[in-house]
């Protein structure tokens, strides 16, 4: 079993390797890991087996994907093609589009449309290895609509194999009602949505994104302050575009984590090292936008914990696969596969606080793994724009 922390420094490089391995489940938990012949002989002691030859394939973790907005409506194709033309991304927010078009696609949804298109989606992260996610609400923007959202949520993690753990993000954008007093939005949100949110039980974690017109980091600081005294975890937009100091915020709060930090100053790194926040990056919303990617050997080195995560949305990051931004981790972010892989598994467990029971191949956990096409988690890497997942398990059942 781990030691109950994330892996900071070069921790976050130590795997267990095991050359000729096997494991042994039993009610969908491992109940033995270690070299072959170990296992076989904490097997005699067990009931009927059922054997399964993995042919020499590396087996590692299911990934856990610990930050998504993969509840929406429909895409945005058209919005892609104007960032390619050179339109800034918070530009097409200020103008009306962006997260805000998102916003109105869902508000003319019914509930079993947006159910049954984050279900597809989720079914392509579970295709490509993903056995644990976290999803957003944050394109209601209203009470109904927030709601509605973490409603959706909740029906697609009861009738999906995976383990989802839903964030409220009702301070995702500034609706147009609010845009010359955003202050009354978030004090709206605290009255209001916050305790029907509590009160219905379906969320653990509270996010804000706190960027350049958006919200401010003062804003950011009311909302979870409010969000921790009802009991809820939280996570923060932080530095995503320009550095307004998110990550000190999330340091000051004692955040479970800073997501995004592509803007984030040497300075508030340090001090989320010191608060022990895990910084979540995401680093196919840097390739899609086209920004220069989040320090994560600066923060290796500070001891900072790394966690990897899609932010699947219809906008910035239009993608499902861990396994992509686990190639982006390494080539573009400098990670090694081994501090990569444990990102995309044990730390961003503990990005979701679930690392009790996912995240690692550890004894007590659920068998949740993945057999790949290689001889090491380089493959996930090395082989590009193709899938090296052979199979994916979920608690010892093979479902994909
Ligand atoms: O993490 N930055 C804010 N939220 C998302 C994007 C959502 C969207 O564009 O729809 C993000 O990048
Ligand atoms: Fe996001």
């Amino acid at each position: 079993m781990d030691l109950g922390r994330p892996r900071v420094g070069k921790a976050q490089s130590e795997l267990a390797h095991f050359p000729k391995g096997a494991l042994l489940v039993e009610d969908g938990f491992i109940i033995a890991i270690g070299n072959e012949q170990e296992v076989l002989n904490a097997a005699k002691t067990a009931g009927d087996l059922l054997e399964v030859d993995c042919e020499g394939r590396c087996m590692v973790p299911g990934f856990v994907d610990p930050h998504t907005h993969i509840c929406f409506a429909a895409t945005r194709e058209a919005e892609f093609s104007l960032r390619l033309e050179g339109t800034p991304y918070l530009e097409i927010l200020r103008q009306g589009g962006g997260i805000l078009s998102s916003v109105r696609a869902v508000a003319t949804a019914s509930d079993d449309e947006l159910y049954a298109n984050t279900l597809s989606h989720v079914q392509t992260a579970l295709s490509l290895g993903t056995t644990s996610m976290e999803i957003k609400s944050g394109y209601g923007l209203d009470t109904e609509n927030e709601l509605k959202m973490l409603r959706v949520i909740g029906r697609v993690a009861a009738d999906s194999p995976l383990d989802i753990v839903a964030t409220f993000l009702g301070a995702h954008a500034i609706p147009e009602q609010y845009k010359t007093n955003p202050d009354d939005f978030i004090t709206m949100i605290i009255k209001e949505m916050l305790p029907q949110v509590k009160k219905q039980g379906i969320a653990r974690f509270c996010d804000v994104f706190c960027e350049t017109g958006v919200f401010t980091i003062d804003q950011g600081r009311r909302l979870l302050t409010a969000a921790q005294a009802m009991g809820l975890g939280v996570k923060i937009h932080a530095d995503e575009v320009n550095d307004l100091g998110g990550a000190a915020l999330a340091a000051e709060l004692g955040a479970c984590s800073a997501d995004h930090l592509l803007a984030a100053s040497e300075k508030n790194i340090k001090k989320m090292s010191e608060s022990g926040v895990i910084a979540t990056l995401l680093p196919a919303t840097a390739y899609s936008l086209r920004k220069n990617y989040a320090r994560a050997r600066l923060m290796i080195e500070n001891n900072v914990a790394v966690a990897l995560a899609t932010d699947c949305n219809p906008g910035s990051s239009f993608t499902e696969s861990m396994q992509f931004v686990i190639g982006l981790a390494v080539l573009n972010m400098r990670m090694t596969p081994a501090e990569a892989l444990t990102g995309a598994t044990l730390n961003s467990a503990y990005a979701l606080k679930m690392a009790d029971r996912v995240g690692s191949l550890d004894k007590g956990k659920q068998a949740d793994f993945l057999l790949l096409e290689g001889e090491s988690p380089a493959i996930l890497a090395y082989h590009a724009g193709v899938s090296s997942v052979a199979s994916v398990y979920k608690k010892g059942l093979k479902i994909n």
